[in-house]
């Protein structure tokens, strides 16, 4: 664990972030942490800025103010090398284009595998097989192309790929999306699985209120251009909020919450019931 990071608690950090388009504001003085082992599901309606934060948090795009930290350094003033060396320590799923469609199964996973240039051809193999194995995709699948698979194997491939470098963050962006009930419902199975075997800390942007119900500790929803509530599915879903009220009061969002407990549910240890 870095410095920075045993001082705040926080493996992402942003702090007093705005994001400006023009005259457009789409974050204002928003403020986030992360925990170490967290599922943090990022909710909000569209054009609330949600994948714009996610951009942010990888380095992709840098705010207009303020400061986002992850693992400690800061992306915008942080050092070089130090910078390089934690983008091997994150893996991201793409919503679009998970997969690159010239290449098989193998060489998409094996693609940050080669980028490290310090691996051999055996090890670069047996590093693929095995992730191919973790995320339950047959070796025999491996020479296929994208093209030839179903929708649920691409994710999971492409998840492959995303723990490739055995990261300890991982971003999934709406990783449902697109899935049928039963491979959504056991791909958010892989994911929980894969988060207990390998300590990940999951920061994850969905519409599903199934997989949000399914693997979150925290949700975070954004709205009004910053973090409105940040708590338990629980918790979050009783804040009077027009944006909360609509996503988790609707006929979904009250199935989805069957079977979880109020948020006053709290045992005697003080530990949340889950
Ligand atoms: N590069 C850009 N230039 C100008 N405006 C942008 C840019 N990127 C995002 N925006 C605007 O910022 C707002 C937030 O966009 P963003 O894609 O982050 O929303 P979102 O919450 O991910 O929405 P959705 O749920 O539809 O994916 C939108 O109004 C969008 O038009
Ligand atoms: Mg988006």
């Amino acid at each position: 664990m870095d410095a920075t990071e045993a001082a705040t608690g926080c493996i992402i950090e942003i702090r007093h972030l705005w994001t400006q388009f023009g005259e457009q504001v789409v974050h204002r003085d928003l403020n986030l942490c992360v925990h170490r082992g967290e599922v943090m599901s990022l909710v909000g309606g569209s054009g609330s800025g949600k994948s714009t934060l996610l951009r942010e948090m990888l380095g992709l795009e840098h705010p207009s103010r303020g400061e986002v930290r992850v693992f400690g350094v800061s992306l915008r003033d942080g050092d070089p090398a130090e910078l390089h060396g934690i983008r091997n320590r994150w893996g991201m799923l793409f919503q679009e284009g998970a997969l690159f469609s010239a290449l098989s199964v193998f060489e998409n996973v094996a693609l940050p595998l080669r980028e490290l240039k310090t691996l051999d051809e055996e090890l670069i193999h047996d590093l693929v097989m095995l992730k191919l194995d973790m995320v339950g995709i047959e070796r025999g699948h491996a020479a296929k192309m994208p093209s030839s698979l179903s929708g649920g194997m691409v994710k999971r491939i492409a998840l492959a790929r995303a723990l490739s470098l055995e990261p300890e963050l991982l971003f999934l962006d709406e990783p449902t999306a697109g899935l049928d009930p039963d491979r959504s419902e056991s791909f958010c199975s892989l994911i929980a699985d894969l988060r207990r075997e390998l300590g990940l800390t999951v920061v994850m942007v969905t519409h599903d209120l199934d997989t949000i119900v399914s693997i979150s500790d925290r949700v975070a929803v954004l709205a009004d251009q910053k973090i409105a509530a940040l708590g338990t599915v629980a918790e979050v879903a009783a804040v009077p909020h027009p944006f909360i009220e609509n996503f988790f009061q609707g006929e979904r969002g009250k199935r989805a919450l069957e079977g979880l407990k109020s948020p006053a549910a709290v045992s005697a240890s003080g530990q949340q019931e889950r």
